[in-house]
């Protein structure tokens, strides 16, 4: 008997187990009636479903606001966890139970089509508790690694299949153009080219491992204009002003690389084109992206984007599917959505060959995710395994850029070092935004990482090296400043300074007391997108910007005593000014301005 023979019977009898302890053994002979064995069973299996079935498929709710029961009631096709949303206990078991039992309610509904299951792994598989957290977009932008980039999405596959998940909303290939956005560090680089030749590699290891990518948000994500804004935002989810053409230019061969590496779905965008909001324009969603670069995957919803669409729920459903929307991620009015697909297609605003289409295309990604094969009930793995916290201490290292050094560093390890400033031992400020939470969370020990101070206490304690608690005993200052923790439009700004206001509290008081002591500064720099140092710089022997490393802090210390050579360069260019920050638009005189550092730079040893 082969393993996953093995494997499957043991999937079935526990999923009898779960039938008998929780419902009534009838209930077996009640499973749904769609049983796709091939591809090729898919036109007929949509020929067999019903209008109310097909509706179900094209709805993905929240965890934490659908009811097991509603999920067999209403044929659901998808289910996703919003940044921080997990079962209690936060634990693979608890991740995989939640999930079979979703699965044993979908095998229940009238259809029998089992659910798909979509989580947000930016950076790591980050919502589940003790999992290995990688830098973020913008550090591996810096690292421009493919081989890592692929290393990357293997290992982030594995802690995905490890809770159960099928589907992650990865990779962004948003290209923020003006650093002042919220998301800039979601975004590998301002430059496409380096943004498009990471992500390929990084799609390529998710799937090789049988995880499902989604390149997202389409398109113009990062090229809209500051103060355009939805609601109250300065730029998140605003609109782009360039021609659309001047997007595309800077925006579409990202896509194209994705596509090409056969990226199993595509996010629309929150942002508008020239005052068109992107999930209601048929003219990109449909013509360009099936069209012309001839995506045969899925496209879904970004979360409750549509209700911006249109006036009516109705409206917005019909227009967004129109459009070219196949699966609609309403977290909390999916049911209302569900009503609304009903109602369209009855009332011929949907038509039944668009509704089939998107129901195909559900089916094939659950076919892709091989969910009716053998992957109806799941097994719990390992997170945070020494594997992967192998290869995040590595992206660590590679993404770090060194910007300054005048006979500072490498480091040597019995060195005596006075460490000062806010960043300096917190892992929820060096893991950011979309860590246990949406937001991120300032939590000094998050998920038991390595701070810089954990760090670097290692490898001195160990070699006859001191961190000091009398500057005076000092060889030399570390100085670590940086940003707090924030996501999408709560990250956006209009000051970037380091007492901006998503600047962590003390760094300025931190700054000027290293001034003090008359000792070397080492600076480094753990944020989400460059600050503005025009002011401080001079007082710093060595500056070297760390983005948002995650838990392995000793990707740092790896570098600083010289293991590791620096590799890093910016993947952005960084301001002098906050009116500076928008530049990478404004090609024609970017080499006539004076910056702080130009895109490109990254010193070395
Ligand atoms: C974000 C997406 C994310 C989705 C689900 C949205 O607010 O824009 O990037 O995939 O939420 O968490
Ligand atoms: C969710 C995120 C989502 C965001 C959208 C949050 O409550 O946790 O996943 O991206 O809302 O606004």
């Amino acid at each position: 008997m082969r393993k996953n023979d093995i494997k499957r019977i043991f999937s079935l009898m526990i999923a009898l187990l779960i039938l008998s302890s929780c419902d009534s053994m009838n209930q077996i002979n009640d499973r749904g009636r769609i049983n796709i064995q091939s591809l090729s069973d898919i036109d007929q299996a949509i020929q067999d479903m019903t209008l109310e079935e097909k509706a179900g498929q094209l709805i993905q709710a929240e965890r934490s606001s659908i009811s097991i029961s509603d999920i067999t009631k209403y044929n659901i096709g998808s289910i996703l966890s919003g940044g921080g949303s997990t079962p209690n206990p936060n634990t693979p078991e608890a991740w995989v139970s939640m999930i079979n039992q979703m699965n044993v309610a979908a095998l229940q509904s009238s259809s029998g089509i089992p659910i798909i299951y979509g989580v947000d792994a930016v950076h790591g598989n980050n919502n589940v508790k003790n999992a290995t957290i990688f830098p973020h977009n913008i550090g591996l932008g810096a690292a421009n690694d493919p081989e890592l980039m692929k290393a990357i999405g293997i290992a982030t596959a594995k802690e995905m299949l490890a809770v159960g998940v099928d589907w992650n909303f990865a990779p962004a290939v948003s290209s923020a153009q003006d650093i002042r956005w919220g998301r800039t560090y979601e975004s590998y680089s301002e430059n496409i080219q380096r943004v498009a030749s990471l992500v390929v590699p990084y799609i390529e290891g998710q799937l090789s491992e049988g995880i499902l990518t989604t390149t997202k948000h389409f398109i113009g994500d990062g090229y809209t204009t500051f103060l355009t804004g939805e609601d109250d935002n300065l730029i998140d989810r605003g609109d782009v002003t360039m021609t659309k053409e001047q997007m595309l230019d800077g925006n579409l061969s990202a896509y194209i690389a994705a596509i090409g590496a056969n990226t199993s779905a595509i996010m629309a965008s929150f942002n508008s084109v020239n005052g068109v909001k992107v999930h209601g324009d048929k003219s990109l969603l449909t013509d360009l992206l099936r069209d012309e670069l001839q995506f045969k995957g899925l496209v879904v919803s970004d979360w409750e984007a549509i209700h911006k669409i249109a006036p009516t729920l109705n409206e917005q459903v019909a227009l967004a599917i129109n459009s070219g929307v196949d699966l609609l991620m309403e977290p909390y009015k999916w049911k209302d959505t569900y009503n609304a697909i009903i109602y369209n297609v009855n009332n011929g605003n949907i038509s039944q060959e668009r509704l089939d289409e998107a129901v195909k295309r559900n089916l094939v990604l659950k076919f892709e995710a091989g969910l009716f094969e053998d992957g109806l009930l799941k097994e719990a793995g390992i997170v945070g395994t020494q594997e992967s916290k192998k290869i995040a201490r590595e992206a660590v290292s590679k993404s770090l850029v060194l910007l300054k050094n005048e006979n500072i560093l490498p480091l040597e390890k019995n060195v005596k070092i006075y460490l000062i400033g806010p960043a300096s031992d917190n892992v929820g400020i060096q893991c950011g935004g979309w860590t246990f939470s949406w937001q991120g969370e300032m939590d000094p020990n998050l998920n038991n990482g390595i701070s810089l101070k954990d760090a670097l206490n290692t490898v001195l304690s160990s070699n006859g090296g001191e961190l000091v608690s009398n500057p005076n005993d000092a060889d030399l200052i570390v100085l670590a400043i940086g940003e707090k923790p924030y996501a999408e439009m709560h990250g956006d700004t209009d000051d970037l300074s380091l007492d901006g206001p998503l600047s962590l509290t003390d760094n300025i008081k931190a700054v000027e007391l290293a001034q003090t002591f008359n000792k070397p500064i080492l600076t480094i720099m753990i944020a989400g997108r460059p600050l503005l140092i025009s002011d401080y710089l001079d007082h710093w022997d060595a500056f070297v910007m760390a983005w948002l490393p995650g838990t392995e802090g000793n990707g740092i210390t790896d570098v600083l005593f010289g293991d590791k050579p620096f590799q890093g360069t910016l993947p952005f260019t960084w301001p002098l000014t906050n009116e500076q920050a928008s530049d990478s638009m404004n090609m024609d005189n970017y080499n006539k301005i004076e910056h702080q550092f130009k895109y490109g730079d990254g010193l070395t040893y």
